[in-house]
């Protein structure tokens, strides 16, 4: 059995173009892989944002599990939760709305709680080492504009680019992007989106 962990970072429900190519991409890898041997978790975080990190959450991240107080264990249950999630997924599909060049502020809040030194990153003599390994991610993003390879805004998209390093320092090394791009101008960008993902678990 193998599992599939799905996060949805859109804040809206209704008319979602992350969520509709996620469902897309659940779907599909349903059907590639063989629904009675797929695992599917749901992460919502978009109707359910992480708070954001505060002074006792922090805290606890840098107290020896044996040594943290009632607050901090509370205040950390969250964290580990989700990076209990993270660990046991094999794949991890992430749905990723651009807002203001970048992610959503509630994917950046969950980014800030699965971070972890000692449970997804170390600190080493050669310089920090992810911990979740043999994992593949994909991200699938929607964006009014188009902010492509080579194109005049592409220095101004810090979304999946972002995405990809933070995966990548927690080991996640093995990524793929699916972008909806121009989805201001109409509906192409979401059925190329589409059509990519088809083609990638045919
Ligand atoms: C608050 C907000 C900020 C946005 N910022 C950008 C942006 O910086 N660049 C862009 O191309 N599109 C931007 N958009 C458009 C969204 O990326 C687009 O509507 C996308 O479909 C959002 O994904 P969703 O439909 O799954 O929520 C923004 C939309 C919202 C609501």
């Amino acid at each position: 059995m193998s599992k599939l962990l799905v996060i949805n970072s859109s804040p809206m429900t209704d008319n979602s173009n992350t969520r509709e190519l996620v469902e897309n991409f659940v779907n599909a890898w349903k059907i590639k892989h063989g629904e009675s041997e797929v695992s599917v978790v749901q992460r919502d975080i978009g109707r359910t944002p992480p708070p954001h990190l505060d002074e006792v959450t922090i805290g606890s991240f840098y107290t020896p599990e044996d040594a943290r107080n009632d607050a901090q264990n509370q205040a950390i249950s969250l964290s580990d939760q989700l990076v209990d999630e993270l660990e046991q997924a094999d794949a991890v599909v992430i749905g990723s709305p651009m807002h203001n060049f970048s992610i959503t502020s509630s994917l950046k809040t969950y980014i800030d709680h699965v971070a972890r030194v000692g449970r997804t990153f170390n600190y080493t003599d050669n310089g920090p080492v992810g911990l979740l390994k043999d994992k593949q991610a994909f991200i699938i993003s929607a964006r009014g504009g188009r902010y492509g390879d080579g194109s005049p805004a592409a220095a101004m998209n810090h979304q999946d680019t972002y995405l990809k390093t933070v995966l990548g320092f927690i080991g996640i090394e093995d990524v793929t992007t699916i972008n909806a791009e121009g989805v201001s101008s109409g509906d192409q960008g979401v059925q190329t989106a589409a059509a990519e993902i088809d083609t990638l678990l045919a």
